[in-house]
């Protein structure tokens, strides 16, 4: 059946009808749509504009096609031009006259508009929780790694000593800012644009504020052509996935680089990693791998949507119906990667020898070595340059600076004495980084303190 064959003389070509429908991926939101008829409905008959038997009898048979929908009696007949034409229809034929009223005072402009706003914000809801899991992961290595060295890296190239702890630290501050956003963004969204009709509100007396009390919202928009125009909600969610997504494939490369044959930093659980076909030496990171791929596609939702609409003049222009399979897409693939990542982190074995090594290794503890010089008096830029010379000096012998002998020491700078020894150490270094954000224990212990609160704060 179609909502609007009244106008028409001649049937729509079969290509125009497939070209045009949505029913293909607008059934995604069956349950949101069906919700968003019954407040609507209900918020009529209190206004007095339907019956309460037309209420009753309506949402009786928008209950039972919701619940045979979902236990699979009712199948989606993929005929129809989309799911509010499929729910309409198939309710006038299950109650006759009343069902006729269900789209009294509203438009299918404002409807599409509710109900792809109710699935986004239960969607938002689970990718919020997808954030906690993964955040309460990353609290949990980092308490048990404080005390994990390893090297922070810059042009990854080894720079100065941190902890492991630290490092996931970054992460944590990371994730836990694209969940701040996500609330924002269902602060900013939540407003409900049932009511507004075509674009230009009804003549019948509704009871906007109503409707989105039952649905949840915060209130109804304010102006009904912006209402049924307005996919900035979607936009700014596709931003925040898609930095997510960027955050997830930062973390996906370097534990791609981590667990390669060079560094072996960390070893990724048989269970998710992948062989090869033929080299049977191999165990792949190809979940970290598809994970940083599949933050292209993701990317790729926000921009089309952007271009999709940059040139529309208000107010529903069809073009607005390609809101949907991306945004979907870009959901699907943002809760996959979350769930995937969150599992192959918690699994993962830190090799934490070999991250002290190549801490100890490197010349990490270089700016520590000038800063004790500038210690004793020697000004930091004349500093860099003796420790500079020691580099080279070490390099050429192919030792550490702590392997130096106090001669050696000596030979370059007469400043040193014993004590450089204790003041490179691996431990020293990190250890006197102890202002509010750096990798000592004391810094690292406020820090856990707070996301302790924070986790609290967002169960
Ligand atoms: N399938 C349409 C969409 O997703 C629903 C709204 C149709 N409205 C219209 N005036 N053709 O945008």
């Amino acid at each position: 059946m179609k909502l609007w064959g009244g106008r028409f003389t001649k049937e729509t070509d079969q290509l125009v009808h497939n070209f045009n429908a949505s029913i293909s991926f607008d059934q995604k939101f069956f349950k949101q749509d069906i919700d968003g008829s019954i407040a609507h409905v209900t918020m009529l008959a209190k206004q007095g504009i339907l019956s309460d038997l037309e209420k009753v009898a309506i949402i009786n048979g928008l209950n039972d096609i919701k619940e045979e929908i979902i236990s699979g009696s009712l199948v989606i007949d993929g005929t129809h031009e989309d799911i509010h034409s499929f729910v309409e229809a198939n309710l006038i034929n299950r109650i006759g006259e009343p069902g006729k009223k269900l789209h009294t005072g509203r438009s299918r402009n404002d409807q599409v508009a509710l109900d792809m706003k109710l699935y986004t914000r239960d969607e938002l809801l689970q990718i919020k929780e997808l954030l906690k899991d993964l955040l309460v992961v990353l609290q949990k290595v980092m308490k048990e790694n404080l005390d994990t060295y390893m090297p922070g890296f810059t042009h990854l190239q080894k720079a100065q000593p941190i902890t492991l702890a630290h490092h996931m630290g970054a992460y944590f501050e990371m994730f836990k800012r694209d969940h701040s956003r996500l609330l924002d963004i269902y602060d900013r969204m939540n407003y409900s644009p049932i009511g507004s009709g075509a674009l230009a509100g009804t003549t019948y007396p509704l009871d906007r504020a109503y409707t989105a009390r039952l649905l949840g919202f915060d209130g109804p928009t304010l102006n009904s052509m912006d209402s049924v125009a307005d996919r900035d909600y979607l936009i700014e969610f596709l931003s925040g996935l898609s930095i997510i997504m960027m955050h997830l494939s930062r973390f996906c490369e370097e534990i791609i680089i981590w667990n390669s044959n060079e560094y072996q930093f960390v070893e990724l659980d048989d269970a998710y990693s992948t062989g090869s076909s033929i080299m049977p030496q191999k165990k792949n990171p190809d979940i970290a791998e598809l994970v940083r791929g599949k933050t292209g596609r993701v990317y790729g939702s926000l921009i089309s949507l952007l271009t999709t609409m940059k040139g529309l003049p208000l107010a529903y222009n069809k073009d607005m119906q390609e809101d949907k399979e991306l945004t979907f897409d870009a959901m699907d693939t943002v809760k996959g990667c979350l769930g995937l990542f969150t599992g192959m982190l918690s699994t993962m074995k830190f090799n934490i020898p070999a991250m002290e090594n190549s801490a100890k290794n490197g010349f990490t503890n270089a700016t520590d070595a000038a800063d004790y010089l500038v210690n004793h008096g020697v000004a930091f830029r004349d500093a860099h340059g003796i420790i500079g010379q020691l580099v080279l000096y070490c390099i050429d012998k192919g030792i550490a600076i702590d392997d130096m002998s106090l001669e050696e020491f000596k030979a370059i700078s007469p400043v040193f004495e014993a004590d450089i020894y204790e003041a490179v150490n691996l431990k020293t270094c990190v250890e006197k980084r102890n202002t509010i954000g750096g990798p000592g224990k004391a810094a690292m212990a406020q820090v856990i303190a707070l996301n302790e609160e924070y986790l609290k704060s967002i169960l």
